[in-house]
Protein backbone atom coordinates (compact mmCIF):
# COMPACT_ATOMS: atom_id res chain seq x y z
CA UNK A 1 0.00 0.00 0.00
CA UNK A 2 1.31 3.39 -0.54
CA UNK A 3 2.05 5.90 1.83
CA UNK A 4 -1.12 7.99 2.83
CA UNK A 5 0.38 10.98 1.52
CA UNK A 6 -2.14 12.26 -0.50
CA UNK A 7 -3.03 16.46 -1.87
CA UNK A 8 -6.53 16.27 -2.44
CA UNK A 9 -7.51 18.34 -6.46
CA UNK A 10 -10.34 20.18 -5.99
CA UNK A 11 -11.60 20.65 -9.81
CA UNK A 12 -14.61 21.82 -8.86
CA UNK A 13 -13.18 24.73 -7.25
CA UNK A 14 -10.97 25.35 -9.99
CA UNK A 15 -13.48 25.30 -12.33
CA UNK A 16 -14.89 27.96 -10.11
CA UNK A 17 -11.93 30.09 -10.18
CA UNK A 18 -11.82 29.94 -13.53
CA UNK A 19 -15.02 30.95 -14.62
CA UNK A 20 -14.83 33.93 -11.86
CA UNK A 21 -11.81 35.16 -13.59
CA UNK A 22 -13.12 35.13 -16.71
CA UNK A 23 -16.21 37.03 -15.44
CA UNK A 24 -13.39 39.44 -13.73
CA UNK A 25 -11.58 40.22 -16.68
CA UNK A 26 -15.03 40.83 -18.57
CA UNK A 27 -14.10 40.27 -22.52
CA UNK A 28 -10.89 39.36 -22.53
CA UNK A 29 -9.00 36.14 -23.43
CA UNK A 30 -7.70 34.07 -20.54
CA UNK A 31 -4.28 32.24 -21.06
CA UNK A 32 -4.27 29.63 -18.04
CA UNK A 33 -1.04 29.36 -16.51
CA UNK A 34 -0.18 26.03 -15.35
CA UNK A 35 4.12 25.96 -15.44
CA UNK A 36 5.92 23.89 -13.03
CA UNK A 37 3.16 21.39 -12.88
CA UNK A 38 -0.10 23.35 -12.82
CA UNK A 39 1.83 25.09 -9.63
CA UNK A 40 2.00 22.02 -8.22
CA UNK A 41 -1.94 20.87 -8.88
CA UNK A 42 -0.75 18.33 -11.30
CA UNK A 43 -0.64 19.03 -15.04
CA UNK A 44 -2.96 16.19 -15.99
CA UNK A 45 -5.36 16.87 -13.38
CA UNK A 46 -5.86 20.78 -13.90
CA UNK A 47 -5.43 21.20 -17.91
CA UNK A 48 -7.94 18.66 -19.08
CA UNK A 49 -10.37 20.12 -16.52
CA UNK A 50 -9.30 24.34 -17.97
CA UNK A 51 -9.80 22.77 -21.52
CA UNK A 52 -13.86 21.56 -20.60
CA UNK A 53 -14.30 24.95 -19.48
CA UNK A 54 -13.45 26.77 -22.35
CA UNK A 55 -9.87 27.70 -22.09
CA UNK A 56 -7.80 26.80 -25.38
CA UNK A 57 -4.80 28.93 -24.28
CA UNK A 58 -2.37 27.71 -21.66
CA UNK A 59 1.31 29.08 -20.87
CA UNK A 60 3.83 26.50 -19.07
CA UNK A 61 7.34 27.66 -18.79
CA UNK A 62 9.49 25.96 -21.14
CA UNK A 63 9.77 23.40 -24.15
CA UNK A 64 9.71 20.57 -22.14
CA UNK A 65 7.00 21.33 -20.00
CA UNK A 66 5.25 22.30 -23.28
CA UNK A 67 5.82 19.14 -25.21
CA UNK A 68 4.07 17.20 -21.35
CA UNK A 69 1.27 19.41 -22.25
CA UNK A 70 0.78 18.92 -25.75
CA UNK A 71 0.48 15.40 -25.13
CA UNK A 72 -2.21 15.68 -22.81
CA UNK A 73 -4.46 18.03 -24.61
CA UNK A 74 -3.62 17.06 -28.13
CA UNK A 75 -3.49 18.86 -31.74
CA UNK A 76 -6.87 18.98 -31.95
CA UNK A 77 -9.43 22.26 -31.66
CA UNK A 78 -6.56 25.80 -31.61
CA UNK A 79 -4.98 25.12 -28.69
CA UNK A 80 -2.08 27.91 -27.88
CA UNK A 81 0.84 26.54 -25.82
CA UNK A 82 3.16 29.48 -24.87
CA UNK A 83 6.75 28.68 -23.42
CA UNK A 84 6.92 31.86 -20.90
CA UNK A 85 10.62 31.56 -21.22
CA UNK A 86 11.04 30.92 -24.65
CA UNK A 87 13.49 28.96 -26.17
CA UNK A 88 16.83 28.01 -24.95
CA UNK A 89 18.60 26.33 -28.16
CA UNK A 90 18.15 24.64 -31.17
CA UNK A 91 16.36 21.48 -29.73
CA UNK A 92 13.57 23.79 -28.32
CA UNK A 93 13.09 25.03 -31.46
CA UNK A 94 12.66 22.11 -33.03
CA UNK A 95 10.32 20.98 -30.24
CA UNK A 96 8.45 24.10 -30.74
CA UNK A 97 7.79 22.91 -34.12
CA UNK A 98 7.01 20.09 -33.38
CA UNK A 99 4.60 20.43 -30.85
CA UNK A 100 3.53 23.48 -32.41
CA UNK A 101 4.36 25.64 -29.38
CA UNK A 102 4.45 29.24 -28.83
CA UNK A 103 7.35 30.67 -27.30
CA UNK A 104 7.91 34.44 -25.77
CA UNK A 105 11.03 36.27 -27.10
CA UNK A 106 12.89 37.82 -25.65
CA UNK A 107 16.14 38.01 -27.40
CA UNK A 108 16.91 38.55 -31.45
CA UNK A 109 19.34 35.09 -31.23
CA UNK A 110 15.55 33.18 -30.52
CA UNK A 111 14.15 33.93 -33.40
CA UNK A 112 17.32 33.01 -35.31
CA UNK A 113 16.79 29.46 -33.85
CA UNK A 114 13.78 29.27 -34.72
CA UNK A 115 14.11 30.45 -38.28
CA UNK A 116 17.05 27.77 -38.71
CA UNK A 117 14.39 25.21 -37.35
CA UNK A 118 11.78 25.94 -39.79
CA UNK A 119 9.20 27.47 -37.58
CA UNK A 120 6.22 28.61 -39.07
CA UNK A 121 4.06 29.01 -36.03
CA UNK A 122 2.90 31.80 -33.47
CA UNK A 123 4.98 33.72 -31.15
CA UNK A 124 4.55 36.59 -27.83
CA UNK A 125 6.94 38.87 -27.45
CA UNK A 126 8.10 40.01 -24.52
CA UNK A 127 8.52 43.48 -23.54
CA UNK A 128 10.56 44.55 -20.05
CA UNK A 129 7.68 47.30 -18.88
CA UNK A 130 10.38 47.81 -15.93
CA UNK A 131 10.30 44.69 -13.76
CA UNK A 132 14.27 44.32 -15.13
CA UNK A 133 13.18 40.43 -15.67
CA UNK A 134 12.96 39.23 -18.59
CA UNK A 135 11.97 40.92 -21.93
CA UNK A 136 12.93 42.63 -25.40
CA UNK A 137 14.94 45.66 -24.92
CA UNK A 138 15.11 45.72 -28.50
CA UNK A 139 11.06 44.56 -29.30
CA UNK A 140 11.06 46.63 -32.86
CA UNK A 141 13.88 44.87 -34.36
CA UNK A 142 12.77 41.84 -32.93
CA UNK A 143 8.91 42.27 -34.70
CA UNK A 144 10.79 43.10 -38.03
CA UNK A 145 13.05 39.99 -37.98
CA UNK A 146 9.75 37.67 -36.91
CA UNK A 147 8.31 39.41 -40.48
CA UNK A 148 11.23 38.73 -42.55
CA UNK A 149 11.58 34.78 -41.20
CA UNK A 150 7.74 34.75 -41.92
CA UNK A 151 6.97 33.99 -37.95
CA UNK A 152 3.27 35.30 -37.20
CA UNK A 153 3.60 37.67 -34.17
CA UNK A 154 0.49 37.16 -31.92
CA UNK A 155 1.16 39.69 -29.58
CA UNK A 156 3.32 41.73 -27.23
CA UNK A 157 3.25 41.37 -23.42
CA UNK A 158 4.84 42.43 -20.38
CA UNK A 159 4.55 41.72 -16.62
CA UNK A 160 3.73 43.57 -13.48
CA UNK A 161 5.93 43.57 -10.32
CA UNK A 162 3.50 45.10 -7.77
CA UNK A 163 -0.02 44.03 -9.29
CA UNK A 164 -0.69 42.62 -5.68
CA UNK A 165 -0.39 46.01 -4.40
CA UNK A 166 -3.00 47.87 -5.87
CA UNK A 167 -1.76 51.55 -4.62
CA UNK A 168 2.19 50.63 -5.88
CA UNK A 169 3.00 53.42 -7.96
CA UNK A 170 4.77 50.95 -10.35
CA UNK A 171 1.61 49.70 -11.37
CA UNK A 172 1.05 52.73 -13.34
CA UNK A 173 4.34 53.43 -14.31
CA UNK A 174 4.57 49.72 -16.21
CA UNK A 175 1.34 50.27 -17.49
CA UNK A 176 1.81 53.86 -19.44
CA UNK A 177 5.52 52.15 -20.37
CA UNK A 178 4.18 48.54 -21.82
CA UNK A 179 1.21 51.00 -23.84
CA UNK A 180 3.70 53.51 -25.20
CA UNK A 181 6.09 50.48 -26.51
CA UNK A 182 3.42 48.78 -27.87
CA UNK A 183 2.07 52.18 -29.58
CA UNK A 184 5.35 52.68 -31.02
CA UNK A 185 5.85 49.09 -31.78
CA UNK A 186 2.83 48.20 -33.06
CA UNK A 187 -0.38 49.74 -32.32
CA UNK A 188 -2.60 47.23 -33.69
CA UNK A 189 -0.97 44.25 -32.04
CA UNK A 190 -2.88 42.17 -29.22
CA UNK A 191 -1.56 43.09 -25.75
CA UNK A 192 -1.31 41.10 -22.37
CA UNK A 193 -0.47 42.86 -19.27
CA UNK A 194 -2.26 41.40 -15.85
CA UNK A 195 -1.32 38.45 -14.11
CA UNK A 196 -4.04 37.26 -11.18
CA UNK A 197 -3.42 40.46 -9.20
CA UNK A 198 -3.59 42.63 -11.79
CA UNK A 199 -6.59 41.24 -13.07
CA UNK A 200 -7.81 42.67 -9.45
CA UNK A 201 -6.35 45.64 -9.28
CA UNK A 202 -5.99 46.85 -12.22
CA UNK A 203 -9.23 46.23 -14.42
CA UNK A 204 -8.79 48.93 -17.03
CA UNK A 205 -5.79 47.44 -18.68
CA UNK A 206 -7.04 43.43 -18.99
CA UNK A 207 -6.87 44.62 -22.77
CA UNK A 208 -6.48 40.88 -25.50
CA UNK A 209 -5.39 38.82 -22.98
CA UNK A 210 -4.80 38.16 -19.30
CA UNK A 211 -2.88 35.51 -17.55
CA UNK A 212 -4.04 34.22 -14.51
CA UNK A 213 -1.94 31.50 -12.14
CA UNK A 214 -2.53 31.54 -8.77
CA UNK A 215 -5.75 32.34 -8.87
CA UNK A 216 -6.60 29.69 -10.57
CA UNK A 217 -5.87 28.08 -7.64
CA UNK A 218 -7.40 29.64 -5.21
CA UNK A 219 -5.43 31.55 -3.28
CA UNK A 220 -6.61 35.52 -3.36
CA UNK A 221 -4.21 37.47 -5.57
CA UNK A 222 -4.85 40.72 -3.40
CA UNK A 223 -5.37 40.14 0.36
CA UNK A 224 -7.47 43.39 0.78
CA UNK A 225 -9.69 42.59 -2.23
CA UNK A 226 -10.92 39.21 -2.11
CA UNK A 227 -13.09 38.14 -5.11
CA UNK A 228 -14.25 34.43 -3.68
CA UNK A 229 -11.45 31.91 -5.19
CA UNK A 230 -11.70 28.68 -3.54
CA UNK A 231 -8.64 26.70 -3.04
CA UNK A 232 -7.88 24.06 -5.28
CA UNK A 233 -5.34 21.95 -3.11
CA UNK A 234 -5.73 20.44 0.44
CA UNK A 235 -2.28 18.91 1.77
CA UNK A 236 -3.07 16.08 3.98
CA UNK A 237 -1.16 13.25 6.11
CA UNK A 238 -2.47 10.39 7.98
CA UNK A 239 -1.93 10.25 12.11
CA UNK A 240 0.46 7.34 12.29
CA UNK A 241 0.91 6.76 15.84
CA UNK A 242 -0.01 8.64 19.46
CA UNK A 243 1.51 8.28 22.49
CA UNK A 244 1.22 10.18 26.13
CA UNK A 245 4.49 11.76 27.10
CA UNK A 246 5.38 12.92 30.52
CA UNK A 247 5.96 16.26 31.62
CA UNK A 248 9.94 17.21 30.67
CA UNK A 249 9.88 15.20 28.16
CA UNK A 250 11.35 16.32 24.06
CA UNK A 251 9.74 15.86 21.10
CA UNK A 252 11.78 15.46 17.79
CA UNK A 253 15.34 16.44 16.43
CA UNK A 254 17.17 19.07 18.45
CA UNK A 255 14.91 18.70 21.57
CA UNK A 256 13.57 22.05 20.65
CA UNK A 257 10.35 20.88 22.21
CA UNK A 258 9.81 20.09 25.66
CA UNK A 259 6.30 19.11 26.97
CA UNK A 260 5.78 20.85 30.33
CA UNK A 261 2.98 18.70 31.45
CA UNK A 262 1.56 15.35 30.43
CA UNK A 263 0.47 15.84 26.99
CA UNK A 264 -0.32 13.54 24.19
CA UNK A 265 1.47 13.29 20.42
CA UNK A 266 0.44 12.11 17.14
CA UNK A 267 2.93 11.44 14.79
CA UNK A 268 1.70 12.66 10.99
CA UNK A 269 3.30 10.43 8.00
CA UNK A 270 3.96 14.08 6.11
CA UNK A 271 7.41 16.02 6.15
CA UNK A 272 9.11 18.42 4.68
CA UNK A 273 10.46 16.23 1.74
CA UNK A 274 6.22 16.19 0.96
CA UNK A 275 6.42 20.05 1.00
CA UNK A 276 5.63 20.61 4.84
CA UNK A 277 7.97 23.52 5.01
CA UNK A 278 10.19 22.87 7.70
CA UNK A 279 9.90 26.61 9.14
CA UNK A 280 6.44 25.12 11.05
CA UNK A 281 8.27 23.63 13.31
CA UNK A 282 7.19 24.55 16.99
CA UNK A 283 5.13 27.36 14.85
CA UNK A 284 2.42 26.41 12.52
CA UNK A 285 -1.09 24.64 12.86
CA UNK A 286 -2.80 21.59 11.00
CA UNK A 287 -6.75 20.69 10.99
CA UNK A 288 -8.34 18.28 12.52
CA UNK A 289 -11.26 16.79 13.98
CA UNK A 290 -13.02 20.22 13.33
CA UNK A 291 -9.93 22.22 15.33
CA UNK A 292 -6.29 23.46 14.85
CA UNK A 293 -4.13 21.85 16.79
CA UNK A 294 -0.25 22.75 17.17
CA UNK A 295 2.96 21.53 15.52
CA UNK A 296 5.51 20.94 18.20
CA UNK A 297 8.99 19.82 17.74
CA UNK A 298 10.81 19.99 14.60
CA UNK A 299 9.26 18.84 11.62
CA UNK A 300 11.21 15.56 9.84
CA UNK A 301 11.77 14.59 6.25
CA UNK A 302 8.99 12.34 6.56
CA UNK A 303 6.87 13.25 9.59
CA UNK A 304 5.17 15.82 11.69
CA UNK A 305 4.34 15.41 15.35
CA UNK A 306 1.19 17.45 16.89
CA UNK A 307 -0.47 18.14 20.23
CA UNK A 308 -3.26 15.79 20.10
CA UNK A 309 -3.86 16.24 24.07
CA UNK A 310 -7.58 15.87 25.35
CA UNK A 311 -8.91 14.62 21.61
CA UNK A 312 -9.91 11.74 20.31
CA UNK A 313 -7.40 11.01 17.84
CA UNK A 314 -6.08 7.82 16.40
CA UNK A 315 -4.22 6.43 14.16
CA UNK A 316 -5.79 6.11 10.28
CA UNK A 317 -6.93 10.02 11.10
CA UNK A 318 -6.46 12.63 8.31
CA UNK A 319 -4.87 15.86 8.93
CA UNK A 320 -4.71 18.94 6.73
CA UNK A 321 -2.00 21.17 6.25
CA UNK A 322 -3.34 23.47 4.26
CA UNK A 323 -6.51 23.85 2.13
CA UNK A 324 -10.55 24.81 2.84
CA UNK A 325 -9.62 24.89 6.48
CA UNK A 326 -6.49 26.47 7.06
CA UNK A 327 -5.61 29.04 4.08
CA UNK A 328 -2.41 28.44 2.15
CA UNK A 329 -2.34 31.95 2.44
CA UNK A 330 -2.20 32.18 5.91
CA UNK A 331 0.55 29.50 6.43
CA UNK A 332 2.82 31.36 3.85
CA UNK A 333 2.02 34.92 5.85
CA UNK A 334 3.28 33.37 9.25
CA UNK A 335 6.15 32.09 7.84
CA UNK A 336 7.12 35.42 5.23
CA UNK A 337 6.64 33.80 2.13
CA UNK A 338 3.82 33.16 -0.73
CA UNK A 339 1.20 30.67 -1.27
CA UNK A 340 2.84 29.66 -4.54
CA UNK A 341 6.35 28.31 -2.77
CA UNK A 342 4.05 25.70 -0.44
CA UNK A 343 2.02 24.62 -3.48
CA UNK A 344 4.97 23.87 -5.84
CA UNK A 345 6.78 22.56 -3.22
CA UNK A 346 4.49 19.89 -2.33
CA UNK A 347 7.32 16.98 -3.17
CA UNK A 348 6.75 14.54 -6.33
CA UNK A 349 5.78 11.49 -3.58
CA UNK A 350 2.47 12.88 -2.90
CA UNK A 351 0.12 11.42 -4.75
CA UNK A 352 -2.59 13.89 -6.38
CA UNK A 353 -5.96 12.77 -6.37
CA UNK A 354 -8.53 14.74 -8.20
CA UNK A 355 -11.59 15.51 -5.55
C1 LIG B 1 4.88 36.14 -17.54
C2 LIG B 1 3.93 35.63 -16.50
N1 LIG B 1 2.62 35.84 -16.66
C3 LIG B 1 1.72 35.41 -15.75
C4 LIG B 1 2.12 34.75 -14.61
C5 LIG B 1 1.08 34.32 -13.61
O1 LIG B 1 1.27 35.04 -12.42
P1 LIG B 1 0.29 34.81 -11.16
O2 LIG B 1 0.49 33.42 -10.73
O3 LIG B 1 0.77 35.79 -10.15
O4 LIG B 1 -1.09 35.07 -11.65
C6 LIG B 1 3.47 34.52 -14.41
C7 LIG B 1 3.91 33.83 -13.19
O5 LIG B 1 4.99 33.90 -12.71
C8 LIG B 1 4.41 34.97 -15.37
O6 LIG B 1 5.72 34.77 -15.22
Amino acid sequence: MPRPAITHIHLDNLRHNYRLLKRTAKDSEIMTVVKANAYGHELFLVAPALLEEGCTSFAVTDATEGCELRSILGFYKKIEIVLLSGIFDEEDAELACQHQLTPTISELQQVHLLKQAGFNGNVWIKIDSGMNRLGAKTPKQILEACFQAEINVCGLMSHLACADEPNHQMNQKQAVAFNEMCDQISPELPRSLLNSAGIISMPEHTYHTVRPGIALYGAEPVAAQPIGLKPVMTLTGEIMQVRDIPAGVSVSYGATFTADQAMTIAVVGLGYADGVPRSLSNHGHVFIHSQKLAIVGRVCMDYTMIDVTDTDTKPGDAVEFWGENILANDVARSLDTISYTLFTGVGERVRRKAV
